[in-house]
């Protein structure tokens, strides 16, 4: 999945013959799953029409403060704009575009967008190639560089004069290619191993029943997924789950039982940074394990159990540097259990979830959680879905990270 997947791509198109190449730009965009609004300044249109651009974006194009032609005269609010993007792209970036940009010369509605946009902008040059060396050119350069902008370096070969040298517009599959990797390279978990564990674990009772329970597995998946968005190589170690994933950065350990659990949590254990614990674990299983199904026979039918490993527990005793999260799944006095697991299990953070609470819980597309630190300090957190929950918990691990 690209990084470009979800985020809001606000794309700023000017007057330069290189504007013909933002088709094929939007469509990379749409493709890598972006949404796209654009804006073209006026002398952009003469290059390419914002049929094809609303087209291709799904979206109606920007260009003006006034929609004339709308019944109902409506005004482009560029602040609006700027605040929606997640990221702000020029391209073309014509030598006027980058000079107005440079100096605040806000004369249409790319340029009051620019200055209103908080997101982190990129634009891609495109000019002759004397244009592209002058002296002007290269302070526009200096100066947008000095704001924080991210230059997309244009490429050598023919260009429109029918002269040959640098100046021309990035391709758009380069440009897709070096947002791509910016934006990759500033995840905040990037570099980061993060050993996850989800779903429940079957304990067999014979070939062909088992001991189980409700998780499904959701919790874990979620904060696979999000873990991974933000940049974090993940190991999840999945029990039973119908929960598929697919993403570059997720090694998926399937397993079936507490003790296969265990084995592949502490073949990893020892490369990671983070570890959670998300697992509804079985605590007990079968002493014995027939090897031929159970015949029913006797009225009543006893099956000894016996404990299985703690894993999390486990972990916490191998603990080195790792920031070890678990969960604790409460039906009374929440607050205390989950702060004797903290202890029990030697950890950094633990979720807690109350059965007390309406919409948390096995089966649930939402949560609620409260967080408490190895310090003992609670934080009760909202209802909110299981992927919000994810990012909250991860948010924890990325603010660990940046102490
Ligand atoms: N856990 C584990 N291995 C086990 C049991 C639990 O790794 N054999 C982990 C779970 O993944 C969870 C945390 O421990 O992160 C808490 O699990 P929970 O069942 O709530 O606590 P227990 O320690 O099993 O205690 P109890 O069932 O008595 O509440």
């Amino acid at each position: 999945m690209s990084v470009l997947s979800g985020k809001k791509v606000l794309l700023g198109i000017s007057g330069g013959i290189a504007a013909y190449k933002t088709a094929s730009l939007v469509r990379l965009f749409i493709k890598a799953g972006a949404h796209v609004q654009v804006i073209m300044t006026p002398a952009s249109k003469d290059f390419v029409t914002p049929l094809t651009l609303s087209t291709l974006s799904k979206n109606p194009v920007h260009s003006t403060f006034f929609n004339q032609d709308e019944e109902n005269e409506k005004w482009n609010n560029h602040v609006e704009l700027g605040l929606w993007a997640d990221l702000m792209v020029i391209a073309p970036a014509t030598a006027n575009t980058l000079s107005k940009m440079a100096n605040g010369s806000c004369d249409n509605l790319l340029i009051a967008t620019y200055l209103s946009a908080k997101c982190p902008v990129y634009f891609a040059p495109a000019m002759d190639l004397d244009m592209y060396i002058h002296p002007s050119t290269v302070a526009s350069f200096k100066a947008l560089k000095e704001f924080g902008n991210n230059i997309i370096p244009a490429e050598s070969g023919e260009l429109a004069s029918g002269l040959s040298g640098e100046g021309r517009m990035a391709e758009p599959s380069t440009i897709i290619r070096f947002l791509e990797a910016d934006l990759e390279s500033k995840l905040p978990l990037k570099g980061k191993k993060i050993l996850i564990t989800a779903g429940p674990t079957y304990e067999a009772i014979d070939p062909v029943r088992f001991i189980g329970n409700h998780s499904s597995g959701k919790m874990g998946f979620d904060i696979a997924k999000s873990a991974a968005n933000l940049g974090a190589s993940v190991i999840l170690v999945a029990g039973p789950t119908h929960f598929k994933v697919d993403h570059s950065l997720i090694k998926v350990i399937n397993v079936v039982s507490a003790q296969e659990m265990y084995e592949a949590c502490h073949q990893y254990f020892g490369e990671v940074d983070v570890a959670i614990a998300a697992a509804a674990v079985a605590d007990y299983r079968p002493k014995n394990v027939a090897t031929q199904k159970i015949k029913k026979a006797a009225d009543n039918f006893v099956i000894e159990l016996e404990k299985t490993k703690d894993i999390l527990a486990s972990l916490g005793d191998r603990k080195k540097n790792q920031f070890l999260i678990g969960f604790a799944l409460e039906t009374e006095n929440e607050i205390e259990n989950a702060k004797g697991k903290i202890q029990k299990k030697n950890l950094d953070l633990i979720v807690l979830n109350s059965l007390q609470d309406q919409g948390a819980g096995f089966g649930k597309s939402t949560n609620k959680v409260t967080f408490i630190d190895k310090d003992f300090n609670i934080e009760p957190m909202e209802l909110k879905s299981k992927e919000a929950v994810a990012d909250d918990i991860l948010n924890k691990v990325i603010a660990k990270f940046n102490e």
